[in-house]
């Protein structure tokens, strides 16, 4: 693509133009112009004769920017998108490597699971066995769960057979070893973990403290890249009561017909992390601070809320969440499943969500239905 480019710039530059064609030209180009003016004329017609009918009649209004059912809903087709999780035909199995890397991972969920998917790849690339990662403990939710309360642990490591040799745990000898612990460098490429893949000369095994660190997303071969979703959207598979349960959920949801998952972002930790207190009392907003100032490895500390806003850093108000998916088209009547945990401020600011759409429910109260 680049190659061409050039070449047309060259041959632009050494191509003179005959005279009487330039005339040509020119007077194409004033037709052209003519043209333009014709449609604009007509367009800015139509366009005053559309504002005057809004003026006269408000309803007209609405019937001009309604949205049809299929755009509300269409993206359900995906725009396209479709899975890409085989693998392509050069790629090989995986040797029994006997070097191992250790992974704690940290965040919530969401952020555990992007990270274990990098960490598979990492461990790809590395040239290495991957011993199941350890869960998060540490974080705002306080949960105990280890990797086989939250994922199917049998399955994760079947399904990566021929990607990654996965164990439950180090062998016995490796257990005391002297182990390499290693913070990788955020947005790195192949070529980074090919390199700290010499730490195994001197270490049988590598410890990862943090596992968010975010493999890059370009210029990784391709079979890296289908590793990443195969493990994603394959081998994290839940765990039996908590897919048994996640099913029942849908059914009810889906039993109401079309419904919006939502995800507010608006949870405690997040507002105090992030320091947006827009729309708060100042009670709250100094709720917030406070927690930012005592969770220790929340690095920043002084945050200016108004500047966080303007910047866009900041998560809609379920006030501004009810607008904008209102101003989207979607009816009153729409279902809501309010995906997140426990909103901050509770009632007091989901009843703003609430009073743009009253069918708005919870994991909670979608089991007392
Ligand atoms: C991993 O193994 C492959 C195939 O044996 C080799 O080409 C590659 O250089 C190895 N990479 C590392 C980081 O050891
Ligand atoms: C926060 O930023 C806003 C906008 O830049 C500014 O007007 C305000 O004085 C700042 N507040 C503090 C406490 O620094």
């Amino acid at each position: 693509m680049a190659g061409n480019g050039k070449d047309r710039r060259l041959h632009a530059r050494t191509t003179t133009t005959p005279a009487y064609f330039r005339f040509r030209r020119s007077s194409l180009f004033l037709l052209s112009i003519l043209v333009l003016l014709g449609i604009f004329t007509v367009a800015l017609f139509l366009s005053q004769r559309q504002i005057s009918a809004v003026d006269r009649d408000p309803f007209s209004r609405s019937q001009l920017f309604q949205v049809s059912e299929e755009k509300l809903w269409g993206s359900s087709l995906g725009y396209g998108y479709h899975p890409c999780a085989k693998p392509t035909s050069k790629y090989s199995a995986p040797e029994d490597w006997d070097r191992y890397i250790t992974v704690k991972s940290n965040g919530g969920l969401n952020q555990m699971r992007t990270g274990i998917s990098d960490m598979v790849a990492v461990a790809r690339l590395m040239n290495a066995t991957l011993v199941v990662p350890q869960l998060d403990k540490r974080s705002f939710w306080q949960d105990t769960s280890t990797f086989e309360d939250i994922f199917d642990e049998a399955y994760f490591i079947e399904t990566l057979k021929g990607d990654i040799r996965v164990v439950k745990e180090l062998p016995k000898e490796l257990e005391s070893a002297p182990r390499a612990r290693k913070h990788f460098t955020s947005w790195s490429g192949s070529a980074y973990y090919e390199e700290i893949a010499r730490l195994f000369k001197d270490n049988k095994v590598i410890h990862v403290p943090k596992s968010d660190s975010r493999l890059a997303n370009n210029d990784l071969p391709l079979d890296i890249q289908r590793l990443r979703c195969r493990t994603l959207y394959q081998a994290l598979r839940f765990a039996s009561p908590i897919e048994t349960l996640g099913k029942k959920l849908v059914a009810q949801l889906q039993s109401k017909g079309r419904y919006i998952a939502l995800h507010l972002r608006y949870e405690k930790d997040m507002l105090s992390f992030t320091g947006c207190t827009y729309g708060l009392t100042d009670q709250e907003a100094e709720e917030l601070k406070v927690m930012r100032e005592n969770t220790n490895h929340w690095k920043m500390k002084g945050i200016n809320s108004t500047e966080q806003r303007i910047g866009g850093f900041c998560p809609l108000t379920p006030k501004e969440v009810g607008i904008f998916l209102q101003a989207l088209g979607y009816p009153k009547s729409t279902w809501i499943y309010l995906a997140a945990g426990e909103i901050y401020g509770g009632d007091a600011y989901l009843s703003d969500l609430r009073s743009y759409f009253p069918n708005l429910v919870t994991k909670v109260c979608l089991f007392s239905f």
